[in-house]
């Protein structure tokens, strides 16, 4: 195994965990219920369909949710991985909040798309949005009232799979943060990544369904455990 004083390029995938203790729920808590819904009626094309009002109210209530969030301490070491490492970095989220970016880092990939975006049906433009969805606000590049939250639900293709397939190539540490490796693509990263070579590290509050694919597993709070271990990589 390589120590960390080899390493140049880094891939982070992150989940639901490391925004947790900035108070945003989870998805698989014990009552398999997403805010007090079924995932499949709002995290699928076919639940938009059938209940759009439904859908944009859930959103509208998640984005005001992001917006009164705040980085915590795993974020922010992020943000300083991304400031102060000199080699490549690239992290990889599933989450929807902009918690990372807040936290200071700007190397974010958002592979399930982002809360505070709309896209519109109508023209394919995606805009940054603050506001809610539910009224049917028109789209500022063509004026049709057509926008959907811009999320990637369960059916739908994932964003940039092609750029991150290219950085798990090249990566020689990977470091899973967060996520309950439950959902595929991401869930595939970890042999993806070892597969080519990379060192791989979990970081998670518990053992987690792909905790056998890491190199190593560390068990605790993501505030706790990213905060050190990027002092680890930075000190290298
Ligand atoms: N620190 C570290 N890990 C934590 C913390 C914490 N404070 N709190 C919870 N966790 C861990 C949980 O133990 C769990 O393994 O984070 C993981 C969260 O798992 P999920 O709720 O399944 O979230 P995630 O893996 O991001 O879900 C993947 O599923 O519903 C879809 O598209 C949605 O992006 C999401 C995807």
């Amino acid at each position: 195994m390589r120590n960390n004083s080899n390493i140049r390029n880094i891939v982070i995938l992150t989940g639901a965990g490391i925004s947790a203790e900035s108070g945003l729920k989870t998805f698989r808590a014990e009552d398999g219920l997403w805010e007090n819904h079924p995932v499949e009626q709002v995290a699928t094309p076919e639940g938009f369909a059938r209940d759009p009002d439904l859908v944009q109210r859930f959103y509208d209530e998640r984005r005001a949710q992001v917006r009164a969030a705040k980085p915590n301490a795993a974020h922010q070491a992020l943000g300083r991985l991304d400031r102060e490492f000199s080699g490549d970095l690239l992290i990889v989220t599933q989450n929807i909040d902009d918690l990372h970016e807040r936290g200071g880092a700007s190397r974010v990939l958002h592979m399930h798309g982002e809360s505070l975006s709309a896209w519109c049906q109508a023209c394919d433009a995606r805009h940054r949005w603050d506001g809610t969805l539910r009224d049917g606000p028109a789209c500022p590049s063509c004026g049709e009232a057509a926008m959907r939250p811009d999320i990637v639900w369960f059916g739908e293709m994932p964003y940039q799979m092609d750029r991150i397939f290219d950085a798990l190539a090249d990566a020689d540490l990977f470091v899973s943060i967060g996520t309950s490796g439950a959902v595929y693509p991401a869930a595939g990263f970890v042999q993806q990544a070892s597969a080519n070579g990379a060192r791989t590290l979990e970081l998670n509050l518990e053992e987690s369904m792909g905790s056998s694919n890491f190199d190593e597993t560390r068990l605790g709070a993501a505030s706790e455990l990213v905060p050190e271990w990027v002092d680890e990589v930075l000190k290298a």
